[in-house]
């Protein structure tokens, strides 16, 4: 793994997670991972930052709430086995780092850990969060997704460290 300024990674940005997906780690005590595909890379504030969309009924959320930073990782191609458990299962009942066959690995910017094997993970501090609001949804095929009102908390993480394998092509 090498390090990257943000401003020098290739990637695909509506391909990465819509395609790939990737795991979302939350929490510095019992870290937990979640698989996600909605999200974004942007630029906030003047800064590099990665968006991602987390529902309340996720442990994901609670551990967010108890440590403003996560990373986001992106795991080889034939590791998509571990991504459906950790997005099937929750790390409130089970813990998806031995069932997936997973290890979490030191971050070096933030206490939540990154996964081990990732071609691409993010450490991030999380600036801001805020609740989508139905209230404000412009397309009716937007309710849809909320059958159970659950409404999705963006976090809004400034990117502070990237790490890319030599294996990764840009995503
Ligand atoms: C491909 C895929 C993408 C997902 N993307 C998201 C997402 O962006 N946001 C979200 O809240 N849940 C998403 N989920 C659902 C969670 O990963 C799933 O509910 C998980 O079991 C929650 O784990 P937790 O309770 O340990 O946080 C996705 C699931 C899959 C399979």
């Amino acid at each position: 793994m090498r390090v990257v300024k943000p401003e020098e990674l290739t990637l695909r940005p509506f391909h990465i997670l819509d395609k790939r997906w990737a795991l979302l780690v939350a929490g510095a005590q019992s870290p937990n991972p979640m698989t996600v595909s909605w999200g974004g890379f942007g630029t906030l504030w003047n800064r590099p930052v990665v968006t991602v969309y987390v529902r309340p009924t996720r442990h994901t959320y609670t551990r967010l709430a108890s440590q403003p930073e996560f990373t986001l990782n992106v795991l080889p191609p034939d590791r998509r086995e571990a991504m459906n458990l950790c997005g099937s299962l929750s790390g409130r009942d089970v813990d998806k780092w031995s069932m997936a066959g997973l290890k979490p690995l030191p971050s070096e910017r933030i206490a939540v850990p990154r996964v081990e094997g990732a071609d691409l993970s993010f450490e991030c501090r999380i600036l801001a969060n805020m609740d989508l609001d139905p209230g404000h949804f412009l397309d009716s095929g937007l309710e849809g997704h909320y059958q159970d009102r659950d409404y999705h908390r963006v976090f809004l993480g400034e990117v502070l460290l990237v790490w890319v394998s030599d294996a990764f092509q840009g995503g």
